[in-house]
């Protein structure tokens, strides 16, 4: 039997990787200004975007789920979320092309600010301090004061949130998102290199199909779909204070939402069924994600399932599976299978991004294209295999040109990493390797795609 579900209370279960704050009454000061605070997203965006993954649960849509491992207040600017949309639009175009069906496009953004970490302290040097923990927790540098928790940065975290969505918004609408010129962006990333051709190619039957389009007198002056792009934010939802406080109850419905982005993630790390973070998002209505790793029993995924989404509602719920190239088959047909018998509504994505971090000889966190790849289709085939639908895919990545991740269709090799090397967390896709996974994705993609719809691309 369960207990009744309250806003908090999550403070009456075992909360991991949460923050210590030392000082108790700062924490409840901004709690208490962070719940007069407007909402950063409505209900009426959750239950859209809910709506949108239950067409991916039934396998009529694709999702695209990205952006940066963490957000952090110094590399805040406009620039960088253009950039950043801008490929990850770049990328749905492509998907949508070879998938022939619309692509979701949620960013990994506005509220994307606590991590947890494998490690509670960090040492350098001989000195050990408490690791850092995101921008809305602490600051990165290394000192004993930077590590100290300090609420006011939820404060900032909140500003930084609203600020981005406010941008993201007048881009998806204002026409920044023009279909015609998403096609037209330069793909010179991609020249020179012996792929080039082929992705030059698809460019050029995606601009063509657009000029017939346009021909026929569909364009983005008359057609409200060509001229914008639904976009939704999404985050894990660890630091439930900070959820706590935006959380609100929507007055034409009823529904509790968690105010502080359209979906939220449960990760690796906290997704224990009995754990504060299942507590808190199984009470509200936003779509919501947990990470799927290799140490998921079946029994603890169907728990999860259905202390999460007990009605069994399309789109409530995705599986973002990061298992590590070359464990999928271990792991996956396994889960595939208990919900397929169980007969539950999911969708399943694939985050090829953190089962696969190595330290390169350089000393740096990275992750080698290869092997993100190799996940990427190791994910695909399994699906196929099982007669399931792979729906979708969550990647670390960035539009700057950032050397992160090793490999691509450039070589980005183990020296280069030291060059632009710039997440505050994990190793993300640069916009060029970004770009050239959906080129390989459009690929496994096409597969599935009934004969009679495909177009040789
Ligand atoms: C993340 O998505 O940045 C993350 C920490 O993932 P996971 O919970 O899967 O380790
Ligand atoms: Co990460």
């Amino acid at each position: 039997m369960t207990s009744p579900w309250s806003k908090s209370s999550w403070r009456n279960h075992t909360a991991l990787q949460m923050p210590d704050y030392p000082d108790h009454a700062a924490l409840e000061a901004v709690e208490a200004k962070l719940a007069t605070y407007p909402p950063l997203v409505f209900a009426g965006e959750c239950r859209s975007l809910k709506s949108r993954l239950a067409e991916v649960s039934r396998g009529e849509a694709f999702l695209l789920q990205g952006g940066d491992c963490a957000e952090s207040f110094a590399e805040f600017s406009g620039d960088s979320i253009r950039d950043t949309f801008r490929v990850l639009l770049q990328m749905a175009v492509v998907l949508t092309f070879a998938a022939k069906k619309p692509v979701v496009k949620v960013g990994r953004v506005a509220g994307q600010f606590a991590k947890p970490r494998s490690s509670s302290m960090e040492t350098i040097d001989g000195v050990e301090l408490p690791s850092y923990k995101g921008d809305i927790i602490n600051d990165i540098d290394f000192t004993a004061k930077s590590r100290v928790p300090d609420p006011d940065r939820m404060l900032q975290g909140y500003t930084q949130s609203a600020a981005s969505l406010n941008l993201l918004r007048a881009f998806a609408q204002g026409g920044f998102a023009d279909l015609q010129r998403v096609a037209s962006w330069n793909l010179g990333f991609a020249k020179g290199s012996p792929t080039a051709d082929r992705y030059m190619r698809l460019a050029e039957q995606i601009s063509a199909s657009l000029e017939f389009v346009d021909a026929c007198g569909v364009n983005p002056n008359n057609s409200a779909k060509m001229r914008g792009v639904d976009f939704y934010t999404s985050h894990e939802a660890l630091l439930l204070q900070y959820e706590e406080a935006l959380t609100r109850v929507d007055r034409s419905t009823g529904d509790t939402v968690a105010g502080s982005g359209h979906m939220i993630w449960i990760g690796d790390r906290t997704r224990q069924p009995d754990g504060a973070h299942v507590e808190f998002c199984r009470g509200v209505s936003n779509p919501l994600g947990f990470k799927c790793g290799p140490s998921l029993t079946e029994d603890d995924l169907m728990q999860l399932i259905d202390a999460l989404n007990p009605e069994d509602e399309a789109g409530r719920i995705t599986l973002i599976c990061r298992f590590g190239a070359g464990n999928v088959a271990e792991h996956l047909p396994r889960l595939i299978r208990r919900v397929q018998r169980e007969g539950r509504n999911v969708v399943w994505s694939c985050d090829p991004m953190h089962g696969n971090t190595i330290k390169a000889d350089s000393g740096y966190k990275t992750r080698p294209f290869d092997k993100v790849l190799q996940e990427v289709r190791e994910f695909f085939d399994i699906h196929e295999a099982e007669g399931a639908y792979a729906g979708g895919v969550h990647f670390e990545m960035t539009g700057k040109d950032v050397t992160e991740c090793l490999g691509g269709m450039h070589g980005l090799a183990s020296a280069d990493l030291s060059s632009r090397y710039h997440t505050v967390c994990d190793p993300r896709l640069n916009a060029s390797q970004a770009l050239e996974l959906a080129f390989l994705l459009a690929e496994e993609l096409e597969k599935s795609v009934p004969e009679s719809q495909a177009e040789a691309v």
